[in-house]
């Protein structure tokens, strides 16, 4: 059984630097982009505080569909002029959104979402999806919080082969 430890009292960036350690050790010696992306999606919900959902969303051609997760159900299909998924997406730049009730257009999957952290990822200048980051919590987000969890995305694309999602 992978063991995950975590000292959130440590300061965020040692503590998201030590997180980034073992995420490469549970990802190592596999490259199956829906296996590690399941991984990803579960680590950041056992490991990071105070989030009430992880995931991904794919990107096919002009829509995003829902990919592996943790949390309540969630809408299966995002076009790209929709939500803070489909802003992401559509502009491939980091939503960092303190208080979702504030952001037009944002898709409520769960009525407990205050804030939200959605991270395109792009491999080889192509979009792939994105990973979505859903609190409680209003303002849960720092500037650390998101480079901490740019730091798994790059581990994560590290540990995986794109090649056959690159095609559709
Ligand atoms: N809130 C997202 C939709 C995905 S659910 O949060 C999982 C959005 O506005 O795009």
């Amino acid at each position: 059984m992978f063991e995950i430890t975590v000292d959130t009292s440590l300061p965020k960036t040692v503590f998201y630097k030590e997180l980034e350690s073992q995420l490469e050790g549970l990802l190592y010696d596999e490259r199956d982009l829906i296996c590690n992306a399941a991984q990803l999606a579960a680590f950041i919900m056992q490991s990071v505080p105070d989030l009430n959902w992880s995931g991904f969303y794919f990107a096919r051609e002009d829509e995003l569909i829902l990919g592996p997760y943790v949390g309540k159900v969630a809408c299966t299909r995002i076009p790209f002029s929709k939500g803070v998924c489909g802003a992401a997406a559509r502009t491939q730049a980091v939503q960092r959104v303190d208080d979702v009730h504030g952001f037009s257009g944002h898709i409520a999957c769960d009525g407990d979402t205050a804030s939200e952290l959605v991270i395109p990822i792009v491999v080889e200048g192509r979009l792939v999806g994105v990973l979505d980051l859903d609190s409680p919590i209003k303002n849960r987000f720092s500037i650390e919080d998101q480079q901490g969890i740019e730091r798994f995305i790059h581990a994560f694309i590290k540990a995986t082969d794109f090649s056959w999602s690159m095609g559709v």
